[in-house]
């Protein structure tokens, strides 16, 4: 009983404390109370809390769900013997770091076992911290997954992926994300014959809009433009096997039933999808250009104001038109730490070497920006309007350090030679001229 798929039927409200409802049957939904004694149509009741339940009314997500089996409907996970991410931390290193594409997987390989974990910051029992993904995939998922670890931020580069969940169908494909609740039941059917793309589980407060402050009401990305699903469910008998992720580790039991079996549901733990073409992007219009927290799609707050457990970042498209200005990403070290990826096409500070499922690693107070070359033409550039263009590239920015996996050290992807890139900046000081 799924309506069409890819019709969108509800649009994200802002400040996330909004209410959302949605039945594939009509009167599904219980009148005046959450859970009476006879739910319509013989359903069950459940709550899906992804919040505790006394944080602020402004903070809070859960959502009812009207299905028709219970989850609680299922027999022992047993142990599947792969551990991702969440598990013990990975290496430490300051260096920069930088991968090519991953490479599309040979073999019948689905979105979960396409998983690749490349970097975390704090094992999954932490209240706070991210764990990083690529994946790669060529076959469609015939087992429904649930994330007991984390939230989890789907940014696809290469084919569409179509997610069918608890709360009925997404879809999505590059330049498109997707974010799915902690808990949330789901199964990924791919639309092309390969998919790759980059995952970030958030283990901390889930992803938000940012604040505007003297932006105002209008600008990054706009409320309207965030799409959730309409309820469908799933009916027939048919086998199916639950995996869960759980402290990092991948365990797994058999229905007998689909349990995408929700009929309809309301609240405001959800999933959603946000095209990234949509976004405001804003900047200066005068001279220099602001922090690249002016790129901010989505943020995890911390409990200490300003400072992200995870910052969804995207360099999109833009007229550049700073007078007297350099105009790529400055030459910087910072606080946060870094994870960088390439969705289409060119990123502004790099000639060479960053490109579409690649990644970057640059952590705390490590030093980077524009490359030799980049820089060398941005000196001497005539400064005029112009447009950078066929680009979408994107960070995951974090405030905890963190550690790339024993995966990500060794693979054959790891640039060996990435500091390179800075390595021929010449020293251009002449105490004896100041200029221009
Ligand atoms: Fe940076």
């Amino acid at each position: 009983m799924c309506p069409e798929m890819s019709t969108p039927a509800l649009r994200y409200q802002s400040g996330f404390g909004n209410q959302f409802s949605s039945e594939a049957l009509p009167g599904a939904l219980p009148e005046g109370q959450n859970s009476p004694q006879k739910v319509p149509y013989g359903l069950y009741a459940e709550q899906f809390s992804g919040t505790a339940f006394t944080v602020a009314r402004s903070e809070a997500r859960r959502t009812w769900l009207y299905r028709i089996r219970p989850s609680a409907l299922h027999p022992r996970f047993e142990r599947l013997g792969r551990q991702l991410c969440g598990g013990p931390l990975g290496e430490v290193t300051p260096n920069r770091l930088r991968w090519n594409p991953l490479p599309l997987p040979s073999g019948t390989v689905d979105f979960l076992d396409g998983w690749v974990a490349m970097a975390a910051n704090a094992a999954a029992d932490k209240p706070a911290g991210v764990s990083l993904y690529t994946y790669a995939a060529n076959a469609s998922m015939q087992r429904v997954f649930y994330n007991a670890d984390g939230e989890l931020l789907l940014v696809p580069e290469h084919g569409r992926l179509r997610i069918a969940t608890e709360l009925g169908t997404l879809e999505l494909g590059p330049l498109e994300i997707a974010v799915l609740p902690r808990g949330l039941k789901f199964r990924v059917q791919l639309l092309d014959a390969t998919a790759r793309g980059y995952i970030a589980e958030n283990h901390g407060a889930p992803l938000r809009l940012p604040d505007l402050g003297p932006i105002g009401s209008n600008g990054l990305a706009n409320p309207r433009d965030f799409r959730s699903p309409v309820a469908c469910y799933e009916e027939q008998p048919m086998p199916t096997q639950l995996v869960q992720k759980f402290l990092g580790e991948l365990w797994g039991c058999q229905l007998q039933h689909s349990p995408l079996d929700v009929v309809a549901w309301h609240g405001n733990n959800v999933p959603y999808t946000y095209d990234l073409r949509r976004f405001n992007t804003l900047g200066t219009v005068s001279f220099d250009h602001p922090d690249p927290s002016i790129f901010t799609v989505l943020t995890s707050p911390t409990s200490v104001h300003g400072l992200a457990n995870l910052d969804f970042v995207i360099f999109p498209p833009r007229w550049m038109v700073a007078e007297n200005t350099f105009r790529p990403p400055w030459f910087h070290r910072n606080l946060m730490n870094e994870f960088m990826g390439l969705i289409q096409g060119n990123y502004d500070a790099k000639a060479e070497g960053f490109v579409p499922g690649g990644a970057s690693l640059h952590s705390c107070m490590s030093a980077h920006g524009p490359d030799a070359s980049t820089c060398a033409q941005a000196i001497a550039a005539e400064l005029a309007p112009a447009k950078i263009d066929n680009t979408m590239a994107f960070m995951f920015e974090t405030s905890q350090v963190l550690r790339p996996t024993r995966h990500a050290l060794d693979c054959p992807q790891l640039q060996t030679d990435y500091d390179a890139c800075w390595a021929s900046l010449p020293s251009t000081f002449n105490p004896n001229r100041r200029y221009p």
